[in-house]
């Protein structure tokens, strides 16, 4: 039975029926049962989600927003029914805040174009942190060029941590946007974003938060975090890859200009000009990604009836032993040891290059991910080009912590 199906205690998840919704868990690689330690970079899927996106091309596939008939009208239905999904997923007030983008790199670049260069005068400033990954660093850096607008960057800690009062006082008269990671992809940090929101916000400073890594892992309220903006992509939910939302607040969107033009996001178009359709359709120009924002209705449904609370404390408390194990490893140092924790834990191995260490581990079967993680600034930060990173999700058991030791342990024989 699907996890969906039944009722899932919420206290103690039942992971043996939740790895069973997830087909690919079931095959080995180089000889050995898969142990699947990369969900920060991409989630696997559960059959719900391959379902869906089956079922609509299958059996109502036609464009959306464009036909009279029946199975233009069903695909509508489908696809709307999924914006109505991730308005729920946020507690977002309106379906009409609910944008459906690319993922979060597309959802940061619409909200950089639109929204904010519009606002700025050269020597304004935009803040983020020293722990964002490249999708919130470059197109920050494409508007400053473009507006004489600064990039200010608030520092963390040698534990991963944001200095949390080098962050307030970065908060200044010419602050007009900051844009923070919720939870860091490379060290698992999970940020205090209610304090951070609160903070740009008692100075009137509009704030986005990329939840590309948090969306997945607990439960987000973005009318309880008082945000102007939230990101999250649909592959690291458990739903298919080129699909993700972006949240506004609705007077912010509807103040915002478009920045790609075409198809369906329009309510007349002449050769003298063009006015455009209310949000979210404003800035959902040309065919969208129909199947994939159906196959992610289902992954928030899924992740729904696991329940988010349970996801959050289960991950939590396994992230954690994850960090305490890979650390009691001869030879290995975490990079980043934040207060809290979710997702993902970075480490290096002495003499071993991080992508030494990952083929190694895949020969066993086992899957991370080594590199700078998109986040290179971070990097530099600890003086390191690359880690090697474990990451988690919904699936993942204590036993495939004992795997990556036992894993570890024997790369560190070799090369001891
Ligand atoms: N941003 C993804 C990761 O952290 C790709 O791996």
């Amino acid at each position: 039975m699907s996890a969906v199906e039944g009722a899932v205690d919420p206290v103690t998840l039942d992971i043996d029926r939740i790895r069973s919704d997830f087909p690919v868990l079931r095959r080995e690689v180089n000889g050995r049962p898969l142990v699947y330690l990369d969900s920060a970079a991409s989630a696997q899927k559960p059959q719900a989600v391959i379902d869906a996106e089956l079922g609509c091309y299958s059996r109502y596939y036609a464009n959306v927003h464009r036909g009279v008939h029946t199975l233009s009208q069903e695909a509508t239905t489908a696809f709307e029914g999924a914006r109505d999904q991730a308005k729920a997923f946020l507690n977002a007030h309106s379906e009409r805040e609910v944008v459906f983008v690319r993922g979060v790199t597309e959802a940061i670049n619409l909200v950089a174009h639109s929204f904010v260069a519009p606002r700025l005068d050269p020597g304004d400033e935009i803040l983020i942190t020293h722990m964002e990954h490249h999708s919130n660093i470059v197109p920050w850096q494409l508007v400053c060029e473009r507006t004489g607008a600064v990039l200010r960057v608030a520092p963390i800690t040698d534990q991963g941590d944001v200095d949390l009062d080098a962050y307030r006082a970065l908060i200044g008269p010419r602050t007009r946007f900051v844009s923070i990671v919720h939870v860091s992809n490379a060290l698992g940090t999970v940020n205090p974003v209610e304090e951070m929101v609160a903070a740009a916000r008692a100075a009137g400073v509009p704030v986005l938060l990329d939840g590309a890594q948090a969306a997945p892992h607990m439960a987000v309220d973005v009318r309880a975090l008082d945000v102007d903006f939230y990101a999250f992509s649909g592959h690291k939910a458990y739903g298919p890859t080129g699909i993700g939302v972006l949240y506004g607040r609705y007077n912010h969107l509807a103040q915002m200009i478009p920045y790609q033009g075409g198809g369906d996001m329009i309510r007349r178009v002449s050769f003298e000009g063009t006015d455009y359709a209310d949000p979210p359709a404003r800035f959902e120009a040309g065919t969208p990604n129909i199947a994939g924002a159906i196959g992610l209705g289902a992954a928030l449904e899924y992740i729904d009836a696991v329940g988010r609370e349970a996801i959050a404390a289960r991950e939590e408390a396994l992230v954690a032993r994850a960090a305490e194990a890979v650390a009691g490893v001869d030879g290995v140092r975490l990079i980043g040891e934040p207060q809290r924790r979710a997702g993902a834990v970075s480490f290096l191995m002495d003499d071993a290059h991080p992508n030494d260490v990952a083929m190694m581990l895949d020969e066993q079967g086992i899957a991370i991910r080594a590199g700078h993680h998109c986040a290179q600034p971070l990097m530099e930060r600890f003086g390191v080009p690359a880690t090697a990173r474990a990451s988690f999700g919904i699936y993942n058991t204590e036993a495939e912590i004992e795997a990556l030791v036992t894993g570890l342990e024997k790369i560190r024989r070799l090369f001891a």
